[in-house]
């Protein structure tokens, strides 16, 4: 990459960014520039707005122009397994059944470091490619996992959050840790990476039927020593899951129940998927300050259910978009938001272009308490920048040339886009140079 220079640099072309939640206050809540600008000074974002103000603010910057292009905020995945990439895709199993298949035999593999490394640095270049700039991570359960996690973030300076997946039941002896060693080696990740450079540590219980109760009692005293860590995990995913969860935690009020027994609810706890929730799981969810990780095309793929994005947004909760590779089959975020659109048009909700943007970069950085770094366009953030070609395909691009507004002409984008809508990508003030 290049290496940043004080020199400011500004980027032409049309910027979309946020002054509100187009969920509370719709569309008004976009601040849209058909001729804007983002000036970058050091790493971060110095002003952005419309380009002729932002030129006269900084008349000896570099720029760069991007014409007819749009720059968004970089795209924020807050929930992946990137040691399933390698294994995305892989047919025709439910959730249970696809851990034991797929999952479980290619996490086996991660007790390698030199493995670990590959796939690391393959799943985060891919997703670079697809315009997304932060990722939140499961590891495996080996800490090797976790090392080559963020080594391979800090290599491209990318923010992230990640950990140790903990499980010590219902797995192969190969994967599974204790209590003791779970508490021990996640203690010692957070030591050597929560804050250093751009990573932040999330205390990572795979769900609840991977990890006894004395487990999930650890993770909850890890995470309570260390509050500025995220803790994530999975919750009801799929309605035999929850079955099987009743069984294992017999004296639980619910799914969610079995987390916050153990200390494993409040701000900063993200749970992927929440597909099938009963009201209190709901109103204790909100109450506690919770994001809730939707994982549309993982919820497809495999078979899960139709998350309640209307309900969950009218009700005020705290929602991030995800991929969930390699469950999800897609690494790109704009397939998942068509997959979202898609999910919510099934629950008889129309979401509008500008809350499927928002859900992929301010949702998710509320989500991963991150919105004071990532996700917007707003000064002082930092200058994670994805750049869309709304015309990348002849389809799309036919589409496009009928565009009355922004929205219709983003929309076909949205919906139809995948990596090459992807014009450019910047990482903290600097261009990605190979995408
Ligand atoms: N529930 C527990 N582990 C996983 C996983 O790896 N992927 C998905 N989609 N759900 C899970
Ligand atoms: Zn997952």
């Amino acid at each position: 990459p290049e290496t940043n220079t004080n020199r400011p640099k500004i980027l032409l072309g049309q910027t979309l960014a946020f002054d509100g939640s187009p969920f509370d206050t719709g569309v008004d809540a976009a601040r849209y520039e058909r001729r804007g600008a983002v000036a970058v000074v050091d790493g971060k974002i110095a002003k952005s707005g419309n380009a002729d103000d932002i030129r006269n603010h900084f008349p000896d910057a570099e720029t760069v122009d991007y014409g007819g292009y749009l720059i968004l905020a970089g795209f924020i995945d807050a929930h992946v397994h990137y040691p399933q990439t390698a294994m995305i895709a892989s047919w025709g199993k439910r959730l249970i059944d696809w851990l034991n298949t797929y999952t479980f035999p290619e996490e086996s593999k991660f007790g390698d470091r030199a493995y670990a490394d590959d796939i690391a640095g393959r799943h985060l270049d891919i997703t670079l490619t697809h315009g997304t700039t932060t990722v939140a991570s499961f590891c495996t359960s080996h800490p090797e996992s976790a090392e080559a996690f963020f080594a391979a973030a800090k290599a491209r300076n990318m923010r992230v959050a990640g950990g140790k997946t903990c499980m010590d039941r219902n797995a192969p002896d190969t994967l599974c840790d204790t209590p003791q060693r779970a508490y021990d080696e996640s203690a010692a990740l957070i030591a050597k990476w929560h804050g250093r450079g751009r990573a932040v540590y999330a205390v990572t219980p795979r769900f609840s039927p991977t990890s006894t109760p004395e487990q999930l009692a650890a993770m909850g005293a890890l995470w309570a020593e260390n509050p500025t860590t995220l803790m994530q995990t999975h919750l009801s995913e799929q309605v035999d899951e929850i079955e099987w969860v009743k069984s294992l935690y017999p004296t639980a009020r619910d799914y969610l129940d079995t987390y916050e027994a153990h200390g494993l609810l409040g701000p900063g706890a993200m749970f992927g998927h929440a597909i099938h929730l009963e009201d209190r799981e709901r109103d204790r969810l909100h109450e506690a300050g919770a994001a809730l990780i939707h994982c549309p095309t993982s919820n497809c793929f495999i078979g899960s259910g139709l998350f309640d994005m209307g309900g969950l947004m009218a009700a005020g909760h705290l929602v991030g978009l995800a991929t969930d590779t390699g469950g999800g089959s897609s690494f790109s975020m704009l397939r998942t938001m068509a997959a979202a659109y898609d999910i919510a048009q099934l629950r008889g909700t129309a979401l509008h272009p500008s809350q499927l943007i928002w859900l992929a970069t301010v949702g998710s950085a509320r989500a991963m308490r991150m919105a004071h770094q990532i996700g917007n366009l707003e000064q002082g953030l930092e200058a994670d920048l994805t750049i869309l070609n709304l015309a990348s395909t002849p389809a799309i691009a036919q589409r496009h040339a009928m565009a009355d507004d922004i929205w219709e002409a983003l929309f076909p984008t949205i919906m139809m886009g995948d990596d090459r809508a992807i014009a450019d990508v910047w990482v903290a003030g600097t261009r990605v140079e190979k995408l």
